[in-house]
């Protein structure tokens, strides 16, 4: 199975698991289907050079089963059974639980599967593996608890890629759809700064069939909400995040944004292992392939560019908590 950075084997502190989980079992709980639909991110506007080093050209796909019957009741009880712990997520969303995975076994063993990581990898057409901060992995969005609030505003991920995923039935919530924007971040920013949202005729709402439907998502590069609720309502869903294989691509990742929403017991260690791995994978790069030189200039661009990463994080856990970015 692909890996970027084990699965820890000690919870952080404070954390204890739920009794009485039934065992993940990819046979039972798992009904993966392949997407009738795929978007490119040029179908949203980006330019080749936009896209060269990101992490696949795909920008999302149309929803497609994740879950059986089954597994989409236990995914259902292991949310509700998390609820207790749900916090805001800076000013963005009023109320998620991040860190479920050192909660939950099912759920871990569930945004760990080599089977959804594989099932995912074939429609981004690139190797992956579960995000390395375990943080981003199983990520669960709940209801607000006011209908003036949308459940999340207007942004781009902070990882390059997830699944966004249907827990509670979508039939039996009013409102509060997954909405995507056909355009670039660039416009998205644009429009902002006139104090305006993606246009309705621009916006893709897509049907997702039942609970435990997904759809691959360009995270980091498709701007994205969910929309307000037009009745109160449980409504729950569930994001996993993974990483492209290949250290050489673009980060992707808005780290920074973390330091208002995660515990710090738990970020600081996760952020410090996911660079290392990202820096690791080019300092290796470089060891076995940088040829004999006297451009000075050239060698010290490359051992810069292979610890960009550990000094982006440095840099970025030295200046502390920043305002995390939306686009309203
Ligand atoms: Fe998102």
């Amino acid at each position: 199975m692909s890996t970027a950075v084990p699965f820890p084997n000690v919870q952080p502190p404070g954390y204890t698991w739920l009794e009485n989980e039934p065992l993940f079992d990819p046979e039972r709980h798992l009904q993966l289907e392949a997407p009738e639909e795929i978007i490119m991110l040029s179908d949203l506007g980006y330019g080749e050079e936009q896209i060269a080093d990101k992490a696949t050209p795909v920008a999302c796909s149309s929803p497609f089963r994740l879950l059986s019957e089954e597994g989409a009741e236990v995914m259902l009880e292991t949310a509700r059974r998390l609820r207790p712990f749900a916090t805001p997520a800076g000013e963005r969303i009023e109320r998620v639980v991040r860190g479920g995975t050192y909660r939950s076994r099912w759920l871990r063993d569930l945004a760990l599967s080599s089977d959804v990581t594989a099932h995912l990898a074939t429609i981004y057409g690139i190797d992956i593996a579960p995000h390395a901060m375990p943080l981003h992995l199983a990520h669960l969005n709940y209801e607000p608890s006011s209908l003036a609030n949308s459940i999340d505003k207007w942004h781009h991920d902070t990882l390059p890629l997830d699944f966004v995923m249907a827990v509670t039935d979508p039939a039996l919530v009013s409102g509060g759809r997954f909405e995507y924007f056909l355009g670039t971040k660039d416009e998205a920013a644009e429009l902002a700064a006139r104090g305006e949202t993606p246009p309705e005729d621009r916006r893709v709402a897509p049907d997702f069939d039942g609970p435990g439907y997904a759809i691959a998502l360009h995270g980091n590069m498709v701007v994205h909400r969910a929309g307000e609720l037009t009745e109160m309502c449980e409504r729950i869903s569930m994001v996993n995040g993974y990483v492209a294989l290949d250290t050489s691509l673009n980060t992707q990742s808005r780290s920074r944004d973390l330091l208002a929403v995660d515990p710090p017991e738990v970020l600081y260690a996760e952020w410090a292992k996911y660079s290392a791995w990202r820096s690791a994978g080019r300092l290796q790069r470089l060891v076995d392939s940088l040829e004999f030189t006297s451009d000075k200039d050239a060698v010290i661009a490359e051992l810069q560019s292979a610890i960009a990463d550990v000094q982006e994080t440095i840099d970025d856990m030295t200046q502390g908590e920043q305002p995390i970015h939306h686009y309203e």
